[in-house]
C-alpha cells in the first residue's frame, strides 16, 4: 500500500494494484468513438463528487457476450482504477455474458484492486452504474 496525505491531513491507503490501473489504465477511450464503432453507449454521473463516466459497449448477438467495453471519466484516480479493472473483470474469458456482467457489485471491483480508501468507495459505483446505462440503451436498441 501507498500513503498519500490529503489536504484534510486524512491518511489513504492505496494498494499496487490500484495505482498499477491508474498510472496504466485498460481499455480507456482518449477521444469519443465515432458513431456506430459500439453497440450502446451509457453515462453515469456521481452526486457525491460531480464526475462523470462515459461507457460503451458491444455485445456478441446471440450468445450476449461482452466483445468490448471502453470508457472516459472525468473522474479521480480511484474512479480510474475501478472502471480499468471493471473493464478487464467483463473481457477476460471471452467477454463475460451481460447477465454475468451485470452482477458484478462494486464490492466485487474493490476486491479485485486489494481495497480502496473507504473515502473513496462511491469511484468505484461509476464503472457499474455507466455499465448499466449502456446495458439499458443496448436492450432499448435490440428490441
Ligand atoms: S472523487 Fe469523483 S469519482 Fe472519485
Amino acid at each position: 500500500m501507498a500513503d498519500i496525505i490529503n489536504n484534510k491531513g486524512e491518511e489513504w491507503l492505496y494498494s499496487e494494484k490500484v495505482k498499477e490501473h491508474f498510472l496504466n489504465p485498460k481499455n480507456f477511450l482518449a477521444e469519443e468513438p465515432k458513431e456506430g464503432d459500439f453497440d450502446a453507449e451509457g453515462e453515469a454521473g456521481n452526486f457525491a463528487c460531480g464526475d462523470i463516466m462515459k461507457a460503451w459497449i458491444k455485445v456478441e448477438p446471440g450468445t450476449e457476450r461482452i466483445k468490448d467495453f471502453k470508457w472516459r471519466t472525468w473522474g479521480c484516480a480511484s474512479a480510474i482504477a475501478a472502471t480499468s479493472m471493471f473493464s478487464e473483470m467483463v473481457l477476460e474469458n471471452d467477454g463475460m455474458t451481460v447477465e454475468d456482467a451485470l452482477k458484478i457489485t462494486p464490492q466485487d471491483i474493490i476486491a479485485r484492486l486489494s481495497g480502496l480508501p473507504p473515502q473513496k468507495v462511491h469511484c468505484s459505483v461509476l464503472a457499474d452504474q455507466a455499465f448499466k446505462d449502456a446495458v439499458k440503451n443496448y436492450r432499448k436498441k435490440s428490441k
